[in-house]
């Protein structure tokens, strides 16, 4: 069936859109610079409709979140039912039946066997904290490692293990104390070529032969935080065997595993869990982003020998709120009765045509990705793979002004994260149109 998106009735952004703009630019904080005006009026599935009626195809998903696509009916429904019962109760203090449900499914369904637990918040950056703060207490120690490219989020132990972008830590000094970094296996970058199995892995030696070494004493670091695909740092997928060799290390040091999957989490790779994918068993895992369809909700699972908090040294006031448990359940029903096995079939197809269509391009460096995270790498020259944000940024403007929703990551990557709702001529309607901005843009 011939689909109604895009569909653009006027240059961008309409009169409605530039208004509103005006409004926000008055009031409101300017701390995000955007790419492209885009003022939301109301979602539906896998399309977003602006306040001038133009209808776009969203490929960005409010950075990776809605993943049963905008308004799910189901998800609706489930909302709307939870509203009319009771809004908040606060979980610190009292139970109700959903979020027990919600904790029952996700424990069973862990990413490693064993018996799970589930503390929830509100938002990625809050179970980070929440990860920190468990993985000292258990264990006695005090130091974190990180990787560089990583992010996990803005609030200060979140942004002290953020190693991104520095415009995101510019200023904000001091950090947590006895917080390091090391190298994630940026492979697609890597000289060893990660088709050849000849990857030695040397990113990982730079962590025991240097860090271990010289400045970090192995038995003094509580938890090592990975996420299973790098997100923000540019939909990096790792060597299978990084992760592996990650997990003994961490074993033989008796360091906790945190595998960071706010992003790559609940689904969006095509399996429930990233970490599964490797074969990573982590012991604490951080979950958010998609886990409700756009409530704000985020769930800090670890195994039960790991949750063991001294009483009372860890709450949130609306964590796992009722409604965002309601959007939840909804979701999770979802995603099991199939949108997790759409993530990996579509993923593919999309993976496939974006590697023979706009790999041919020759501003574009690298293919990459798991299920429905995907990065387009853009660089000025395919050989030496040098970044190019500048051309990042027209691709995506000239995307959105022919009605394609995309976001970057990376210092020049194009995130194609859309809904897991979306189907083979989405993918195809999604190529074409960056297929048409890159040849409109000569690159
Ligand atoms: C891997 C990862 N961790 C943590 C965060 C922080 O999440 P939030 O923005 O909900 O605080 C993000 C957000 O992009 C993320 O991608």
């Amino acid at each position: 069936m011939a689909k109604n998106y895009p569909h653009l009735a006027m240059p961008l952004p309409g009169p409605k859109a530039k208004a509103m703009i005006e409004r926000d630019a008055r009031v409101m904080s300017q701390n995000y610079s955007k790419d492209y005006p885009l003022v939301a009026a109301r979602g539906e599935g896998v399309v977003i409709v602006d306040v001038d009626g133009n209808r776009f195809l969203d490929f960005g998903t409010g950075i990776a979140v809605t993943a049963t696509g905008h308004s799910h009916p189901k998800v609706v429904d489930a909302i709307k039912k939870q509203a009319e019962t009771f809004i908040h109760m606060c979980y610190t203090d009292f139970y109700y039946d959903n979020l027990i449900t919600l904790g029952e499914r996700l424990s069973k369904r862990g990413p490693a066997p064993g018996d799970w637990r589930v503390f929830f918040a509100n938002s990625g950056a809050e179970v980070v904290e929440g990860a920190i703060k468990l993985a000292r207490v258990v264990t006695g120690r005090q130091k974190v490692i990180g990787f560089y490219g990583a992010f996990h989020g803005r609030t200060y132990g979140a942004m002290s293990l953020t190693a991104s972008k520095l415009v995101q830590k510019r200023g904000y000094a001091p950090f947590l104390p006895e917080v390091y970094h090391t190298h994630y296996a940026n492979c697609y970058r890597c000289p060893v070529n990660k088709e050849s199995g000849t990857c030695k892995l040397d990113c990982l030696d730079l962590l025991t032969e240097t860090m271990f070494v010289h400045t970090v004493n192995p038995d003094e670091v509580a938890a090592i935080i990975v996420e299973p695909v790098q997100g923000e740092g540019g939909y990096v997928v790792p060597h299978p065997d990084f992760l592996k060799r990650l997990r003994e290390l961490t074993r033989k040091y008796g360091i906790l595993l945190i595998a960071d999957e706010v992003q790559c989490g609940m689904g969006r790779t095509g399996k429930l869990f990233a970490s599964e994918h490797f074969d990573l068993q982590p012991d604490i895992v951080t979950l958010a982003k998609g886990i409700a369809s756009g409530m704000p909700l985020a769930a800090l699972m670890a195994r039960a020998d790991v949750m063991k908090w001294n009483d009372g040294g860890h709450g949130s006031t609306f964590g796992g709120n009722p409604v965002s448990a309601a959007a939840a359940l909804a979701t999770l029903d979802l995603l099991e009765g199939g949108l997790i096995d759409n993530a990996a079939k579509v993923g593919k197809y999309l993976m496939d045509i974006s590697k023979k269509t706009l790999g041919a391009h020759k501003c574009v460096g690298d293919v990459r990705g798991l299920g429905l995270m995907i990065g387009l790498d853009i660089v000025k020259d395919k050989a030496t793979k040098e970044p190019d944000g500048a051309t990042r940024l027209k691709i995506i403007q000239e995307c959105f002004n022919r009605g394609l929703i995309l976001i970057g990551c990376g210092k020049s990557t194009i995130r194609l994260a859309p809904a897991l709702t979306i189907d083979t001529e989405d993918a195809d309607i999604a190529v074409r149109i960056l297929d048409e901005a890159m040849t409109a843009l000569g690159v």
